[in-house]
């Protein structure tokens, strides 16, 4: 089983790894006062991720599902609870620590995909690996290989602005693999595509969990594929109002 999309014969994973918990959440609850009151953003909300498990977050606008995913991905602290990745209790880490664990350990993708368009797509995709102190040809050869993964080495060159849509997304998931993070954030990450695009794109964070035992967690309001999902939390009003694993997939 491979565990890296820019190699072929890696093999990190084994039979054991797959009920280990990779993403565990503890009464994580978010509040901000305002002098109108206490928003809350989430309450009181408990989960477990397993390793290369695909999790759907669904819910309305507003629920809580953004503010979610920014606590599991250390871009911000909670009020309350605990948020541990691979056993490790995130929020008890510094700030140098947290961001380190970030760069290392989780990829994120964003709707709007969040590319620097005055540099290169390959310098988007190896900007992780400048952080983490990759040397600079393994950086890109790496962001070469992943790029070729994700069909578009032919675009290495190109500004991200002068892709497509679908084109940018990729780049975004290249982006996120640089480091070969254990887990995978992805905030509507076809909420600006069009429904076929945003098809494909969906398949290759599903390829990413199912082939490369990537932990993924998705939020998006597209219905049907967060029937796809192994399995989907419902969040309402910032607390889990129900969760549905997904069958048949
Ligand atoms: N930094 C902040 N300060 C104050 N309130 C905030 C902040 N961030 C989010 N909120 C509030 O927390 C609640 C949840 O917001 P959040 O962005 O998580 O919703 P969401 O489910 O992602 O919505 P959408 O589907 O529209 O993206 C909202 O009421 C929002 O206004
Ligand atoms: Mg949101």
């Amino acid at each position: 089983m491979e565990s890296d999309p820019a190699k072929n014969n890696i093999s990190k994973s084994s039979n054991d790894t797959h009920s280990r918990a990779a993403l565990e959440v503890r009464h994580i609850s978010k509040f901000w006062d305002s002098p109108a009151g206490r928003i809350i953003g989430v309450k009181n909300i408990n989960f477990t991720v397993r390793t290369g498990e695909l999790v759907s977050i669904v819910g309305p606008s507003g629920s809580g599902k953004s503010t979610l995913l920014n606590m599991l991905g250390a871009l911000e602290r909670p009020t309350s609870g605990q948020v541990f990745i691979s056993g490790i209790d995130i929020f008890l880490l510094d700030d140098s620590r947290v961001a380190a664990l970030r760069n290392k350990s989780i990829g994120f993708i964003f709707q709007s995909y969040n590319l620097i368009n005055r540099t290169s797509v390959q310098k988007n995709v190896e900007f992780p690996a400048v952080i983490s102190g990759m040397d600079r040809s393994t950086r890109r050869n790496r962001a070469l290989k992943l790029l070729d993964f994700l069909g578009i080495k032919s675009k290495a060159q190109f500004k991200p602005f002068n892709l497509s849509g679908g084109e940018q997304q990729r780049v975004a998931i290249a982006r996120a693999l640089m480091n070969n993070p254990t887990i995978i954030l992805a905030d509507e990450p076809t909420g600006n595509l069009d429904t076929k695009t945003g098809t494909e794109v969906f398949n290759l964070l599903k390829l990413l969990s199912s082939k490369f035992r990537r932990t993924i967690i998705m939020v998006t309001h597209n219905d049907g594929l967060a029937r796809m999902t192994d399995r989907s939390i419902q969040i309402r009003d910032g607390t889990i109002e129900k969760e549905v694993i997904n069958t048949g997939n």
